[in-house]
């Protein structure tokens, strides 16, 4: 069999290509999300049994979490109507949404069960945070792309970092342990949908990705840092337990994402940028290779492996042959 490559597709046709992709990723992810990821923030934990002496700090990070997590009816809104005419990507967007909403539920419970708030003050709080609504920091799907994959990748970060605080603690709390457990694997499953789908717009659009990501990993700040009142007291918190901070983000957060999209630091990222102020192709366009010098063999590799997870996910649907995504070399 002949190997197609990319470089004779227009950029549409490669558009298209990822698209295809994108929409299998979110099928694949939806089957094991039902398979394996499907809980109740109300009835699988044993509320009453949550103990009220929460970890030293522990009430504050959650009230923040509880606060971040409460916006997702705007996340979800203004990401969707981004990739609207993407069928793999608005679909995620809508079961990722329906995800995040039960985060928000869970810290509520957290904060209502473990004596932070009663109900009263929920809700009033709930409702101060809902008054103000978060505007998405880049206005292009490409760039919303790239801020979603550090984004997840922080948030996982941060409910790791609390969960080994509270099971450092004396005598931690089982119920506080399940709740955070549940929700790490979330988030490691978002990082993992939101990286795929980064990884085949870097190989298939290195030029336009590259400059996405360095754009991003410049300006990145964490979500509704500017509606929520007590950020400031949060911040204390997550710097004083060195769950975030600036430094975590640059050598640990931004390495990580960075690592999994499959380049090697912010040095390959300028040395692409500047690649792609030299003379393109005669269609516009650049060969993935040389925007992505060193870097170009990693990133293949894990696009190929990709596609192999992806087909063997068709298989086990039925897909016929003519009707599965097929891996094209850039
Ligand atoms: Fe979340
Ligand atoms: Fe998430």
């Amino acid at each position: 069999m002949l190997t197609k490559h990319v470089e004779l597709l227009s950029v549409r046709e490669r558009q298209l290509h990822v698209e295809r992709t994108a929409r299998t990723l979110y099928q694949e992810y939806l089957s094991v999300s039902q398979a394996k990821r499907r809980w109740d923030p109300n009835l699988d934990f044993d509320w009453r049994a949550v103990r009220q002496d929460l970890p030293a700090g522990v009430a504050e990070l959650v009230t923040g979490f509880f606060a971040v997590e409460q916006y997702v009816p705007d996340y979800t809104n203004r990401i969707t109507e981004l990739v609207r005419r993407s069928w793999g990507r608005s679909s995620f967007q809508l079961a990722w949404g329906g995800e995040e909403a039960k985060h928000s539920d869970l810290w509520g419970n957290v904060l209502l069960f473990g004596g932070v708030m009663d109900r009263r003050q929920l809700d009033e709080y709930t409702d101060n945070l809902r008054a103000s609504a978060w505007m998405a920091p880049w206005d292009t799907p490409l760039h919303m792309s790239i801020y979603t994959v550090f984004q997840e990748r922080a948030t996982q970060y941060i409910y790791a970092k609390t969960l080994r605080l509270i099971e450092a603690s004396e005598n931690p709390d089982p119920v506080l342990m399940a709740a955070f457990r549940k929700i790490v694997t979330d988030e490691a499953a978002h990082f993992r949908f939101f990286s795929d789908v980064a990884r085949l717009h870097l190989y298939y659009m290195p030029e336009t990705t590259i400059k996405a990501i360095g754009d991003v990993v410049r300006y990145f700040v964490m979500p509704a840092t500017d509606l929520y009142a007590n950020y400031a007291a949060f911040v204390d918190e997550l710097t004083k337990h060195d769950i975030f901070s600036t430094r975590i983000y640059i050598r640990e957060i931004m390495p990580t994402a960075m690592k999994k999209l499959g380049l090697s630091g912010l040095s390959a990222i300028k040395r692409g940028v500047e690649r792609t102020k030299q003379t393109p192709n005669p269609d516009g366009t650049f060969a993935t290779a040389d925007i992505l010098g060193n870097d170009f063999s990693v990133v293949e590799d894990s696009v190929r492996s990709l596609f192999e997870r992806l087909t063997s996910y068709e298989l086990r649907v039925g897909f016929a042959p003519e009707n599965r995504i097929e891996f094209l070399n850039a």
